[in-house]
């Protein structure tokens, strides 16, 4: 397979010349005012999601050479080759297989190459659903404690919160992944063992955190008189015998072509599994799956991953961008940010191409953010007024499910507001009160908040990543640059036992001394 990085393609001087000639002093009132049908032009609908891409820094002649741009790099053929089972993540020679966990059991065209992981991962898919059902049903569990981080962590809690509103009453989930014992101290101090689950989710089980956390949470299931640590810990991972091997026996695996941060669709689901039921985990899958099909066939013009990946690459590398702000108008969306920042950073967080070459441009921002109104009262004047551009990605949801009077058009208004005051602008000629406006945002609309909608959202975001880090040249499905904290951790926490500051630099040496 051909790919060619994004500045080796013949289009990348032509999008320089572009932007300097005319990106860089594009306004978005003219553009309104100039083309009419700027709104159609700009927005673009998916499975279950309505984007408006009006509001960005580009113009048509931008996107079409964007687009061709993604040709030229092999996108097209880098999109087959995930679908198709290659070892995409070169770098750890593993396929890249997460969407085939939210695929129908059997293929649509019956030439099935992958039909082995495929009943693989349905017959998981039955245990687990099955066991999360049991759990439903058994009143004498109220708490359910995740134990994991990163994607062991942020994919489940995000969704189970985003997802509250279809949450079984009665039962009650904790999210504990930091390895400071006060998270899990405080969560035990609420908990009983005859009525509590423990899930421990790790896909390597080795990480540090999660194992910590394991054995704590299993010395306080004993101490405080439980007994039965084969009914009430299960773990969700990749390596059942080191499970076995800590004591646990009921078990959900899943396989290395599924990335942590991607793995949410996997064993890792089972808490959101337990909390909203086989019926809506499946719902979660259906959504995504539809938003895989979209990716996978659209043309890349009316390809909604693409068209966010195409718009990031032009913020990031030409406009020189180096952050972009989620903005959640849906409490419920209030980890959105966190999970995104994994996704996104994790993945193309590089300097590096698959080849190991060093890159000559910038690849993933920074991404950050609260949900709406909140942010308007805390940096939201930075957005509107500060020295940097920070495009915005607005996610709000036409219907709402509560029924107090009068808060959804109030949160409506307030996100169509800020999106056209960081559009419009104001003009004062006393400076404080000026808003140059032509700030760029994103609006992505949901009908209703989901397990539909919230995976093909989700599953949206992924392929948005996968777009750009193919672009970028990329590998977009290792992460090396977690491994030397580890290593120096273990290091450090020998030292910090024994005081012996040897060959360490003078800051290191002396906050480890004053730590002891
Ligand atoms: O350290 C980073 C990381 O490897 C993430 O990629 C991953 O999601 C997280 O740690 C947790 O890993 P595991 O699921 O193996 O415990």
């Amino acid at each position: 397979m051909e790919r060619i990085r994004c500045d080796r393609a013949a289009t990348w001087r032509g999008l320089q010349n572009l932007f300097t000639n005319a990106g860089q002093t594009f306004d978005l009132r003219r553009a309104f005012a100039d083309d009419e049908g700027r709104f159609e032009a700009f927005s673009q609908s998916a499975p279950h999601i309505f984007a408006d891409l009006s509001k960005n820094l580009i113009d048509r002649a931008t996107q079409q050479l964007l687009f061709t741009l993604a040709r030229q790099c092999g996108l097209e053929q880098h999109r087959a080759a995930m679908f198709s089972g290659a070892a995409v993540n070169n770098t750890e020679q593993r396929a890249v297989l997460h969407w085939l966990l939210r695929s129908p059991a059997s293929s649509a065209d019956g030439s099935d190459t992958l039909a082995g992981e495929r009943a693989q991962v349905h017959t998981v898919l039955g245990a687990m659903l099955a066991y999360a059902q049991s759990v439903r049903a058994d009143d004498a569990i109220t708490d359910i404690v995740n134990i994991g981080i990163g994607g062991s962590d942020l994919g489940p809690q995000m969704a189970v919160l985003a997802l509250d509103a279809f949450v079984l009453p009665g039962k009650r989930f904790h999210f504990v992944s930091n390895v400071d014992g006060h998270e899990l101290a405080a969560v035990l101090q609420r908990l009983r063992p005859e009525s509590t689950l423990f899930l421990i989710a790790s896909k390597t089980f080795t990480t540090i955190e999660t194992m910590t956390n394991a054995g704590s949470a299993r010395d306080w299931f004993l101490r405080e008189g439980g007994s039965d640590v084969g009914r009430h810990f299960a773990a969700l991972t990749t390596n059942v015998a080191a499970a076995k091997a800590f004591g646990i026996h009921t078990t959900f695996g899943f396989w290395d072509w599924v990335g942590g941060r991607y793995s949410v669709w996997s064993a890792i689901g089972l808490p959101l599994a337990i909390a909203i039921g086989e019926q809506g985990f499946r719902e979660f899958l259906a959504g995504a799956h539809d938003m895989d099909e979209h990716f996978r066939s659209a043309p890349l013009e009316l390809n909604l991953p693409v068209r966010l990946a195409l718009l990031d690459i032009w913020y990031r590398n030409f406009h020189h961008f180096t952050s972009r702000s989620i903005a959640p108008y849906h409490s419920a969306l209030r980890r959105l940010p966190a999970y995104l920042q994994q996704l996104e950073m994790e993945s193309n967080g590089k300097r590096v191409d698959a080849q190991g070459q060093a890159l000559r441009f910038a690849t993933a921002p920074v991404l950050w953010g609260e949900p709406g109104t909140n942010g308007q009262h805390a940096f939201f004047q930075m957005l509107h007024q500060g020295s940097d551009v920070v495009p915005v990605e607005f996610v709000a949801v036409t219907k709402p499910r509560h029924a107090l009077p009068g808060h959804h058009e109030l949160l409506l208004a307030n996100v169509l507001a800020q999106a056209q005051a960081l559009m419009v602008g104001q003009r004062d000629s006393g400076g404080h009160k000026n808003f140059p406006g032509n700030r760029p945002s994103t609006f992505l609309l949901l009908d209703e908040l989901t397990p539909t909608t919230l995976g093909a959202l989700i599953a949206l975001q992924e392929h948005r990543v996968f777009v750009s880090g193919s672009l970028w040249g990329i590998n977009s499905f290792d992460q090396w640059g977690v491994e030397l904290g580890k290593v120096l951790a273990k290091d450090l926490q020998a030292r910090l036992q024994t005081g012996d500051v040897s060959g360490l630099d003078g800051s290191t040496a002396g906050l480890l001394q004053r730590l002891r």
